[in-house]
């Protein structure tokens, strides 16, 4: 390209081309990572809002904020790069008057100047913008007034631990966290086996679950709905089906929530059979009912019913679905950790039975 510069000043350009593509492709690398988006389909018990554009949260709030930031510095920088290219080609190609080589330049100080000076200033403009940014997003304690939650990630699964509301005992469920709007959440991240990361792109970004250290982050859901999220850290076999799903409610319905899942468990004698089945049969081990087991290894079912999807959000839970997860969970997720116990069909009808009653 130099060859074709028929004047020194030209040269300036060129080099601001240059040191700006690179810082170009530094900083449309952050926003290549930050922005993902994905296109469910209609029927996917799972779709929904993924992008970061639509932030429903503070801390959501200063992250979409920072990647419009990165996305028009880069954008800026790849309209003047891309401009005084095409215009150089134009303006300098060959012609047929031309005689012999253009005059060659070697070494300016204004130019190295303004390769170093250029980006410089604008990697501090973003050094800036995002340490603001981080301060915002990792609070590094808890909000005033804000509801303590401890997750504890499983492969691969989600498990919640929330205090009931009058200060007796906690809440234990799994996959489906139910939280108030416009109150402060502050998630204290716990893994029981790898590494895992919790990402909800409409209330925060990304913190990862380390085993043996509790790693927080918060968010504060600004209105009510679903907000789906997904571990964003390579878990195992079904990490992709390791899926999150909040539902922001008003208070009142907050409180119901909280009433219902540290209630009791149902006791219902039709179905004594199965309930029989799951106490000698290998379930107990792994899943907890309150009351009646004690298994830390799998969900907590006491309240199975009240949750809407199976397997961290691989299908919608309803008794087909159920009934399919109890005869061979691979069938729905492949390489999970629960096995087929190889019931016969009367056996599964009894326990599926039994687990319809779990509301
Ligand atoms: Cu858990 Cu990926």
């Amino acid at each position: 390209m130099f060859f074709l510069i028929a004047k020194k000043r030209f040269a300036f350009i060129f080099v601001v081309l240059i040191a700006a593509s690179s810082l170009n492709s530094i900083a449309g690398s952050d926003v290549a990572s930050t922005a993902v988006v994905c296109a469910p389909t209609s029927e996917n018990i799972n779709a929904g809002d993924l992008s970061i554009f639509s932030s429903a949260s503070p801390p959501a709030h200063e992250i979409r904020e920072i990647a419009w930031l990165v996305l028009g510095i880069s954008a800026a920088i790849f309209v003047v790069v891309e401009g005084v290219l095409v215009w150089s080609i134009i303006r300098f190609r060959k012609r047929a008057r031309d005689a012999g080589e253009p005059v060659q330049v070697f070494g300016s100080n204004p130019v190295e100047l303004a390769w170093t000076v250029i980006p410089t200033i604008i990697v501090f403009v973003l050094a800036l913008a995002t340490l603001r940014t981080i301060r915002e997003v990792q609070l590094t304690e808890a909000p005033e007034g804000s509801l303590n939650v401890d997750v504890i990630a499983h492969q691969w699964w989600w498990e919640y631990r929330i205090p009931n509301l009058d200060g007796n005992g906690t809440i234990v469920t799994a996959n489906e966290l139910v939280v108030p709007v416009g109150r402060p959440i502050w998630l204290t991240l716990q893994s029981a086996d790898v590494i895992h990361s919790f990402w909800i792109p409409q209330l925060n970004g990304k913190t990862d679950i380390i085993p043996n250290h509790a790693n927080h982050t918060w968010f504060q859901a600004e209105r009510a709905g679903i907000f789906l999220g997904q571990c964003a850290e390579y878990c195992g076999k079904q990490h992709a089906n390791m899926l999150l799903r909040v539902t922001a409610v008003d208070d009142a319905a907050f409180k119901a929530w909280c009433v219902h899942q540290s209630s009791p468990v149902v006791s219902d004698p039709s179905v004594e059979q199965g309930r029989d089945m799951f106490l000698n049969l290998a379930c107990m081990n792994c899943h907890a009912i309150d009351g009646v087991s004690g298994g830390s290894f799998g969900p907590n079912l006491t309240h199975l019913m009240s949750r809407t999807t199976i397997g961290s959000g691989v299908a919608p839970l309803n008794p087909t679905t159920l009934r399919a997860w109890v005869d061979d969970p691979q069938n729905l997720k492949v390489g999970c950790n629960m096995p087929s116990l190889e019931l016969d069909p009367n056996q599964l009808d009894a326990i599926v039975a039994y687990l319809l009653t779990l509301k």
